[in-house]
């Protein structure tokens, strides 16, 4: 384990992760004593089209995975249509190696339920969702607790803080599927539906939910608002980079020394990162890593001094996705790793295309034929050539998404395909397990 310089130190950023170790943050009390809701009466005294121009200032761009700039995405909710708005908070974070937004919901909710309530004044909208997983029973409890705690400060229900303005907000909880966390299957699934994506265009900021007006945005994104009231633009923009401002909550796991989340400007790269976390595991040099979870390209050692941001990434022939950093070591497989990943993709699949959902299965046979050391030199061919046939020919990202670690471990990591095609790498899976599919 390594000691981080107090350079690298520095280069810690916490805005939205600054309450998490304040005990009792997620009560509205407390809350309210560290400047809770003091952007909320700042912002209800402002036009809204003013607060849509502070977040297109900002550059503040989507924190889900796709980086779609904030306020471009607000300005699209035509206005005086007649037709009701809806602000919808995407909180299905489902993507492997992906934990940012369960522990900002789970420490300070009312981060997320404040930024909910300004977003919604800007959009003008009456009725927000926030949509969140199943399974994270415990944050949708405390975010439950704090909307209730919202609505009796008057900080939700009709004429907010005199305003004039009223939101409902509902907190809905999926039921587990993977594919709830697509915006357009999600709100499917928010209308009762079987959650299956829908074609875009049109997009939900004119076609959303109830066919209305709708922004989608992630835990994130809103959490951020807040903090752009309060702080402005300029403050927003001193951090990060040119094209991908403020700070960033970078996940980090596997093969380092202490996993967890850390909030930095974007920009910072994953040499700093392992460094803030205290190193790799004593015994383990970085082999590869995902930088924003499974669904994208992996990239290797040689890239540890990729700036970590939208534009840095992509440089390199990834995505930056959602941050989420998982490192593996000279003792992990790529081609199990991919493998697994894999399987969960095949599993996750919602069948509405064939690509997909034909491709993914046949994908998941072919590794456990090579994994159970039965693979040949065609298998590769045979990989590459349906990964040819779900990227772009997919209904939606996770068929294209599926395909990432497929063929950037085949470009990096070949030698090991060989390996277990050739008889030097003892299998990994047995036949049982190859019949199993
Ligand atoms: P996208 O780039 O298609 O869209 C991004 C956002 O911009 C959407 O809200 C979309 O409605 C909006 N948009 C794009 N073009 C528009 C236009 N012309 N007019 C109006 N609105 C427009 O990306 P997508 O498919 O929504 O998300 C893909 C990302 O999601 C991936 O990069 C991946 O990293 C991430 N992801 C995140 C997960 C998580 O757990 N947070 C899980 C799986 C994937
Ligand atoms: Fe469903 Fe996969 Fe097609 Fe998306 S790409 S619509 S998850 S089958």
């Amino acid at each position: 384990m390594t000691t981080p310089r107090p350079e690298t130190l520095a280069k810690l950023t916490p805005v939205l992760t600054k309450r998490w170790l304040s005990p009792d943050a997620w009560r509205i009390g407390t809350y309210e004593k560290l400047d809770g809701y003091a952007a909320l009466r700042k912002a209800v005294k402002a036009h809204p089209d003013d607060l849509i121009q502070l977040i297109k200032d900002s550059g503040l761009r989507g924190r889900g995975g796709a980086g779609f700039p904030t306020g471009l995405k607000w300005g699209f909710i035509p206005q005086g249509d007649g037709k009701p708005h809806y602000l919808v908070v995407n909180a299905d974070e489902g993507e492997p190696g992906t934990c940012k937004d369960l522990p900002l919901m789970t420490h300070d909710p009312h981060s997320l339920v404040e930024g909910v309530i300004i977003a919604s004044y800007a959009i003008r909208a009456n009725r927000a969702y926030i949509y969140i997983r199943g399974e994270a029973v415990h944050a949708a409890r405390r975010l439950r607790n704090a909307v209730q705690e919202a609505y009796a400060k008057g900080y939700l229900g009709t004429n907010i803080l005199g305003s004039g303005f009223d939101l409902d907000l509902v907190v809905h909880s999926g039921a587990g599927a993977y594919i709830c966390g697509e915006e357009t299957a999600l709100l499917d699934s928010l209308e009762g539906f079987r959650g299956q994506p829908r074609l875009r265009p049109p997009f939900p900021a004119t076609h959303g939910l109830y066919a209305s007006p709708t922004v989608v945005n992630n835990v994130g994104t809103i959490a951020s608002v807040p903090y752009i009231v309060l702080g402005g633009a300029d403050w927003w923009k001193t951090m990060g980079t040119e094209k991908s401002s403020g700070p960033m909550i970078y996940s980090l796991s596997g093969r380092i020394a202490n996993p967890g989340q850390f909030e930095c400007s974007m920009g910072i790269t994953l040499r700093e990162l392992i460094e803030l976390a205290g190193g790799m595991q004593p015994g383990h040099n970085l082999k590869f890593w995902t930088p924003g979870g499974s669904s994208t390209p992996l990239l290797t050692a040689e890239h540890l001094d990729v700036p970590l941001d939208f534009e840095g990434v992509a440089a390199a022939g990834s995505i930056l996705g959602t941050t989420a950093t998982q490192i593996f070591s000279d003792q992990d497989c790529p081609v199990y790793a991919t493998y697994r990943w894999l399987e969960f993709y095949h599993h996750e699949s919602c069948g509405k295309c064939t690509p997909c959902r034909e491709g993914n299965y046949w994908m998941v046979r072919v590794y456990r034929r090579i994994l159970s050391g039965q693979g040949t030199h065609e298998d590769l061919d045979t990989l590459l050539d349906t990964c040819d046939n779900i990227l772009g020919r997919s209904f939606c990202g996770l068929g294209d998404g599926a395909t990432s670690s497929v063929t950037s471990s085949l470009k990096y990591f070949k030698q090991d395909y060989l390996d277990y095609i050739e008889g030097r790498t003892a299998p990994k899976l047995s036949d049982k397990q190859l019949v199993g599919a």
